[in-house]
């Protein structure tokens, strides 16, 4: 299994709170408009603490629906919040699924593609789990611009770290398909995201074996600096795509 690089510490999950929060509108306009409502099994793969599990449950209401994650701690927390008869979590590779893991009406995957090193072996995987009339719906980011120097510094770090990992941040951009949807994420909601990932990423050998400790040091001040308001920077425009595919 591939590493995941962003960690599931408590501090890891916090930033998937506000990841969710900060992409809970788009995510639920693209389930509302291209999943077909009440499917009988719907599956949510790479489902980090169930915040696009819940998301699932609420807009298209599966009467089955399965959360896979790869994190025991992410799996043991979203069992914690989403406690419901239809919705049963699993810790599993989503490139290695149970064989009874199959027929399903709708998979779903946010997030996910990017870390894992062929996305295309994984589309392909995935599509032989859907029932025949089944949509596999995928969301990615396709690009991050901004034209603050320390947000920016940020993403070419993150990239590096990521790329160092076989992993693409922008893996979106790869797919070539599908519609983007485009939104403006306010920079105080962006670096505070940003400081939370650098924290669990930092101190890898890939990133401190090619940048000074005092370089690190100074971009977590920044971006906390821009966290918390104290130093100003515009909106970020994040894009993502938005893939269905069938079996
Ligand atoms: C960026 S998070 C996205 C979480 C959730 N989809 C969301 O958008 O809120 C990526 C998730 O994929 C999980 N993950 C990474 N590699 C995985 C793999 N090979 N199999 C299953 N889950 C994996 C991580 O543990 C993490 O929870």
């Amino acid at each position: 299994m591939s590493e995941y690089t962003f960690g599931d510490s408590d501090l890891a999950a916090r930033r998937l709170a506000l990841l969710a929060a900060t992409f809970a509108r788009s995510t639920r306009q693209f389930l509302l408009t291209r999943a077909r409502p009440a499917p009988e099994f719907a599956i949510d793969l790479g489902c980090g603490p169930g915040y696009t599990t819940e998301l699932i449950r609420a807009t298209v209401g599966p009467t089955r629906l399965l959360g896979v994650d790869s994190s025991p701690a992410f799996v043991a927390a979203a069992a914690k919040r989403i406690a419901d008869d239809r919705t049963r979590l699993l810790c599993a590779d989503a490139l290695d699924l149970p064989l009874e893991v199959t027929d399903a009406d709708l998979i779903f995957a946010r997030m996910l593609l990017g870390h894992l090193g062929d996305p295309f072996a994984a589309i392909d995987l995935w599509r032989g789990r859907l029932s025949e009339r089944g949509r596999l719906l995928i969301e990615e980011v396709d690009s991050i611009e901004t034209e603050d120097a320390t947000l920016s510094a940020y993403l070419d770090l993150q990239r590096e770290m990521l790329a160092a990992n076989g992993q693409t941040l922008e893996v979106g951009a790869r797919l070539g398909e599908g519609q983007v949807t485009a939104l403006l994420v306010p920079a105080p909601v962006a670096a505070r995201m940003f400081a939370m990932n650098f924290e669990t990423w930092r101190r890898r050998p890939e990133v401190t074996g090619s940048h000074a400790l005092e370089d690190l040091n100074a971009l977590a001040t920044g971006l906390e600096r821009i966290a918390q308001g104290e130093a100003e920077a515009p909106a970020i425009s994040w894009r993502l795509r938005q893939l269905v595919l069938s079996a």
